[in-house]
């Protein structure tokens, strides 16, 4: 499959659209006498969060003004949403949604639907929306996004649905797009697409395409930029960010763009994901020594039978991952492990899943995303014969989320007693006049704010800033304290 470049040089055909959308959009706003508003709903990874930048970046360069939430959901004029294809769980959304949908087009035949991300790769799922949801305007892939204005143009100037798949990796570098960031402190960088890795079980490659990384050079600009607009905290972004660099000819590791990172001088510098078979000692060591990286490496671990292992495609053994999990405990104080792990994979037995539930008492992690295996469709492993009975996956599911919990809350209550410095995220979901924060080790921190610090009834706007905050309790997904001091001033 090709691997196209494409940079801002390439862009003229994008700009035209842009502006021939603004015509449209601003014509349409007068003959309706009010602004216009678009609604992206987000489902998936980091990734997929930060393509839904992008497209909003785009539709406010239409001219639409963003609305959130459930109520808005139908109301907006433009509703994209950017689906996600990794279990069958997240599948059902989109066709939920897509009834709900149907309503809020017949009261407004204006209103504009967009369905892409992951699962418009999989050819079943297009083709039950060309046969059945006829008022979705428009349908493309996680490789189209650079082309998404220019698709959109055309849908609107045809008055027809256009459903635009491709076969050509792209990789648009992000000086193409303005982006619209969500988050106020946390900027995400992706610095590679796409996988090359083929789990048996994983749709992932088949919807993101081939491995490709971002240049260097390309990375470094965009996080001296962040760094000047006052971002606080980046987290770099890939499958596999310890395999970046190995598809081009720079020369430059993983270890280069997070020591950048680290040099250019953010609070806080983090990264997702991790592949056992490319970590380097040089990137455990880079955690350890530098303070602004974070103290938190997510290992997918996957299973703890090396016979799983080797069906699921993961080319590491256990005793090789528990050897990474040792060494980056000994290397990096205070350090998390967290963990992805999936139950039942075809083929798995009683004895494969006891190794799974040692490996993760060896390697206490502080916290894990465990999943119940889920086949998917066009995966190698889907066609495995011998899949588990879903009533056993389920029961091996909640053995080891009970495992999985006492270990969290383990690795919390070690925290009780100490201060540690956080950036706060926001208003807690814990009630009034609590506050939301993380750890450098990612351990979320709920907190209240002392009236000699902060007055109460002070509403204000503490989104990003750093304070110290002492421990006092430990939950199994939280831990909670007070604030003794903002440490940003
Ligand atoms: N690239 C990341 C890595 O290898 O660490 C993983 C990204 S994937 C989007 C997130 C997690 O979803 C995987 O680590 C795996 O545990 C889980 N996953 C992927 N496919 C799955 C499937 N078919 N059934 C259940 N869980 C799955
Ligand atoms: Fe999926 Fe494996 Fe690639 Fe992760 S490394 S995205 S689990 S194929
Ligand atoms: Fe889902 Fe695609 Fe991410 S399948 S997890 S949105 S790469």
């Amino acid at each position: 499959m090709a691997i196209i470049k494409v940079d801002s040089s390439d862009n003229a055909e994008f700009l035209s659209a842009t502006e021939e959308l603004r015509e449209y959009f601003s014509a349409l706003s007068v003959k309706k006498g009010r602004k216009l508003t678009y609604n992206v709903l987000t489902y998936g990874c980091q990734l997929n969060e930060s393509d839904s930048e992008k497209l909003e970046g785009m539709l406010t360069s239409f001219g639409l003004e963003r609305v959130q939430g459930k109520d808005e959901l139908t109301m907006a004029d433009v509703i994209l949403m950017n689906t996600c294809s990794v279990r069958e769980n997240a599948d059902k959304h989109l066709f939920g949604n897509l009834g709900v949908f149907k309503n809020g087009v017949r009261e407004d035949p204006d209103r504009i639907i967009i369905i892409c991300g992951c699962m418009m790769k999989v050819p079943e799922n297009v083709e039950k929306i060309r046969k059945s949801y006829p008022y979705v305007d428009l349908v493309f892939d996680p490789q189209q996004i650079h082309r998404f204005p220019i698709l959109l143009r055309d849908s609107i100037r045809n008055s027809s649905q256009l459903i635009n798949i491709g076969s050509i990796d792209y990789i648009a570098d992000d000086d193409y797009f303005t982006i619209s960031r969500l988050r106020k402190f946390r900027a995400l960088v992706p610095i590679m697409y796409g996988c090359n890795n083929f789990c048996t079980y994983c749709i992932v490659p088949y919807a993101r395409g081939r491995e490709r990384s971002r240049d260097f050079g390309k990375i470094v600009s965009e996080l001296e930029t962040l760094k000047e607009q006052g971002y606080k905290e980046v987290m770099l972004l890939g499958q596999n960010v310890n395999s970046y660099g190995l598809n081009n000819e720079e020369g430059k590791t993983f270890k280069d763009v997070l020591a950048a990172a680290s040099d250019i001088g953010f609070n806080r510098v983090r990264f997702m994901s991790s592949h056992p078979k490319d970590l380097s000692d040089e990137v455990i060591d880079l955690m350890a020594d530098r303070d602004n990286i974070e103290k938190h490496l997510h290992l997918a671990m996957q299973s703890g039978s090396n016979r799983i292992l080797k069906l699921m495609n993961r080319p590491y053994t256990i005793e090789q991952f528990l050897d990474i999990a040792y060494k980056f405990r000994s290397r990096v104080k205070e350090g998390s492990l967290t963990t992805d792990i999936i139950v039942g994979f075809p083929g798995e037995t009683e004895e494969d899943f006891e190794q799974t539930l040692d490996a993760v008492r060896k390697a206490g992690f502080d916290a894990a995303f465990t999943f119940q295996y889920s086949p998917r469709p066009g995966t190698k492993a889907a066609s495995f014969d011998d899949q588990v009975p879903k009533d056993i996956v389920s029961a091996r599911f909640d053995r080891l989320l009970k495992l999985q919990n006492d270990l969290a809350y383990k690795s919390n209550e070690a925290r009780v007693g100490r201060s540690y410095e956080v950036l706060i995220e926001g208003i807690s979901k814990a009630g009034a006049g609590t506050y939301t924060a993380r750890t450098l080790s990612n351990h979320l921190v709920n907190f209240t704010i002392p009236e000699d610090i902060l007055p109460k009834g002070c509403l204000e706007d503490l989104e990003g800033r750093l304070g110290i905050v002492k421990i006092e309790r430990a939950r199994p997904y939280s831990i909670d304290g007070v604030l003794e001091r903002f440490s940003d001033v």
